[in-house]
């Protein structure tokens, strides 16, 4: 059995659909699931798909990653922008990672400028709403070695 891509959303990602829409869209989380894992089915992967608002669960669920998957999307969401723990983390990680989001931080804030998280990634994908989830599984699956 391939193993399967993680899909890893971070803090007020629960909200997507509520939270902002005029940035982050009226798409719920459930919508962008479902676009995940129709890409990674093409591709004949399982996809592990979560959200947690709690910096502790995203860390384990990063060293979960590093045992069980193939490669890793991850919306760290404020956290990429705050956390040395999760950067330490995603560090010692020997499969693709892609950092995704949902918005152009890069477009937006100047606090939302610096990423933790981009520095130890493979590459990074974000500015095209949901679709940014879609391409970042899309590039998981094509990276993934195993
Ligand atoms: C986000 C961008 C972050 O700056 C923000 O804190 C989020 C969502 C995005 O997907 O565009 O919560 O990661």
């Amino acid at each position: 059995m391939p193993k399967p891509i993680y899909v890893l959303s971070g803090p007020n990602l629960n909200l997507l659909g509520e939270r902002e829409p005029e940035i982050y869209g009226r798409a719920t989380l459930a919508d962008v699931g479902r676009l995940c894992e129709a890409r990674a089915s093409a591709h004949g992967r399982a996809l592990v798909f979560r959200q947690t608002n709690s910096e502790g669960e995203l860390i384990e669920w990063v060293h979960e990653a590093r045992r069980e998957a193939a490669a890793l999307v991850i919306n760290a969401a404020g956290y990429g922008h705050t956390s040395v723990a999760l950067h330490d983390a995603l560090k010692t990680l020997a499969l693709p990672v892609i950092d995704c989001h949902l918005s152009n931080p890069a477009a937006r804030e100047s606090f939302r400028h610096a990423s933790y998280v981009s520095p130890v990634a493979s590459g990074v994908v974000s500015g095209f709403g949901p679709m940014s989830y879609e391409l970042s599984v899309e590039a998981a699956c094509r990276l993934a070695a195993d």
